[in-house]
C-alpha cells in the first residue's frame, strides 16, 4: 500500500469520529454512560433524562453550578445518602446496614470518568 493512502482516507472517516472521544480519549463520554446508567434513576444528569430523576434530587448541573461543586463529586460517595448504596473500590464501607436503595459498585477509574463528565457542564 503506498504510503500516502492512510493519509488520503483519514478525512473521510474523520467526520465519523466521537468528538468526545477525539478530545479525552473517551473518558467524557464513559463518564456520561456510568451516570446515565446509575444516576440518572435519582438524578438529571443532562437533557438526555431532563424528564426523570427524583424531583428533590437536585441536577448534576445544578450541582456544578455550587462553588464546591466538583468537590462535591470528588466525594459524593461519602456523603449522604450515597454511603447507604455505593461501594467503592478499595473504600471502607460507611455501614454495614443492607443498601436502602439498588447497590451500586464504583471504581477509582469510574470516578474519574464521571468527573470528567461532569465538568462539561459547567
Ligand atoms: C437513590 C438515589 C440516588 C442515586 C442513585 C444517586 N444519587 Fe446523588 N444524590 C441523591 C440525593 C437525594 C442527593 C441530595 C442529598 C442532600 O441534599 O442532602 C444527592 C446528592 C448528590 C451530590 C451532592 C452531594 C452533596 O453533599 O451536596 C452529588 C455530587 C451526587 N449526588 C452525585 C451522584 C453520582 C455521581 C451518582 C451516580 C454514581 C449518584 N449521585 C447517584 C440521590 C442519589
Amino acid at each position: 500500500m503506498p504510503r500516502w493512502l492512510p493519509a488520503l482516507l483519514l478525512p473521510a472517516f474523520l467526520p465519523f469520529a466521537d468528538t468526545a472521544l477525539a478530545q479525552d480519549g473517551g473518558l467524557v463520554s464513559e463518564g456520561r454512560s456510568i451516570s446515565l446508567q446509575h444516576c440518572a434513576r435519582c438524578h438529571v444528569i443532562d437533557p438526555a433524562n431532563g424528564l426523570g430523576g427524583i424531583g428533590s434530587t437536585p441536577s448534576f448541573k445544578l450541582l456544578m453550578t455550587l462553588p464546591d461543586g466538583e468537590h462535591r463529586f470528588v466525594s459524593f460517595f461519602d456523603r449522604r445518602p450515597h454511603g447507604a448504596f455505593i461501594r467503592m473500590e478499595g473504600v471502607e464501607p460507611l455501614t454495614t446496614l443492607p443498601p436502602n436503595a439498588a447497590e451500586i459498585r464504583l471504581t477509582a477509574d469510574d470516578l474519574d470518568a464521571i468527573l470528567a463528565f461532569v465538568q462539561t457542564l459547567k
